[in-house]
């Protein structure tokens, strides 16, 4: 009898946590829903071959990859080459392509036309883009393609150097009230631009807001900037219609924050300070930013960036790290390596 009642009431409660289990997954599901729309949004336009850009882009990094093996395949890339002439083609037809993507995708198709054998699906695509190239002219004619790794510019800038940049740039919060040079700002974004990201796509964009009225509405969305005012603001926002498939929800976070990171050095050596602020993930922000701001239904918001002329007189936190050797593990946590 007693363990009759034990059962039940283990089963009770496995029922419960299962349907807390449901609950949470519904609510964490309508707490991210402007994230999983923009998603879904996304890849469907990626599917419907509207998004010419970023499927362009990802197919050209894939023909520089096959170019650039030490030894290069014969004939390569059959399975997506006639896809990617469409794509410069219909780009082309619909201005939806800038030069510096033009110039790229025209060069490294040239060479690979070059180099590979031609069958019969080479042959055909290669007779497009020829067609293409006629009606370009020269004007895109550049040689971007896979060059020697000693061909690299010199490295000018000493271990040292860095370290002390990366000491210096701290999280600024008081400012000058000075407005911020949009030049400086490209400058920076110029740097920025040569982070990695996934395929080469580049799948995302920073709004930059100087107007003062505007800047206060945007900081206050996410919470976070209470007790001070920030002259710029930057809100970096992702875009997912250069995806196919919901296992790259990541993808345009992190080519982001990895320029995000560069900016910010790169905004540090022009005399500007910076700071990161957070971007929640709550309904009513994601209304908000939405009112204010002309966010497509494929894109969602990352996070924002306050910058400015760092006050002499501000404070800046400690902001103590944590030791290398609790993060930074050598050969360590391997569980089974015989699978
Ligand atoms: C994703 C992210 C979100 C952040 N959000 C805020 C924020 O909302 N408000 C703020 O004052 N600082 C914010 N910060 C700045 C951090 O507090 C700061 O980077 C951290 O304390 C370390 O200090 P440091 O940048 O000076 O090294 C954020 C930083 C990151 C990377």
């Amino acid at each position: 009898m007693f363990s009759f009642a034990k059962k039940s009431v283990k089963r009770s409660l496995s029922l419960m946590a299962s349907k807390s289990a449901e609950l949470w997954k519904i609510q964490t599901l309508n707490q991210l829903r402007y994230k999983f729309n923009a998603l879904r949004e996304g890849i469907e336009i990626n599917k419907s071959e509207k998004t010419v850009l970023f499927n362009l882009r990802r197919n050209i990094h894939r023909l520089e990859k096959g170019l650039s093996y030490p030894t290069a395949k014969s004939v390569f890339a059959e399975d997506y080459v006639t896809a990617t002439v469409k794509l410069l083609s219909v780009g082309l037809r619909t201005d939806e392509l800038d030069e510096h993507t033009i110039c790229w995708a025209t060069s490294v198709l040239s060479l690979y036309f070059q180099v590979v054998q031609e069958t019969p699906i080479i042959k055909e695509a290669k007779s497009t883009f020829d067609e293409l190239l006629l009606k370009l002219g020269d004007s895109y004619k550049k040689d971007h393609v896979p060059y020697l790794s000693s061909k690299r510019p010199d490295l000018n800038i000493s271990y040292s150097e860095l370290m002390n940049l990366s000491i210096r740039r701290r999280s600024v919060r008081y400012f000058e009230d000075k407005k911020v040079d949009l030049n400086v700002v490209k400058q920076a974004y110029d740097i920025a631009k040569y982070a990695p990201s996934a395929c080469n796509r580049q799948s995302f964009q920073f709004l930059f807001y100087n107007e003062k009225e505007l800047v206060d509405k945007l900081a206050n969305v996410p919470g976070g900037v209470a007790g001070y005012t920030l002259p710029a603001v930057i809100v970096v926002v992702g875009r997912y219609d250069g995806y196919f498939d919901v296992r790259d929800i990541n993808a345009p976070v992190i080519d982001a924050s990895l320029s995000i990171m560069s900016f910010l050095y790169a905004a540090e050596t022009l005399g500007l300070g910076t700071v990161c602020i957070n971007w929640p993930n709550l309904p009513d922000r994601e209304k908000k930013i939405r009112k204010l701001l002309d966010i497509k239904s494929y894109e969602f918001v990352i996070m924002m960036i306050g910058l400015g002329y760092p006050l002499d007189a501000g404070k800046i936190p400690y902001s103590a790290k944590r030791p290398n050797e609790n993060v930074l593990l050598f050969n360590e946590r391997v569980k089974d390596n015989s699978i």
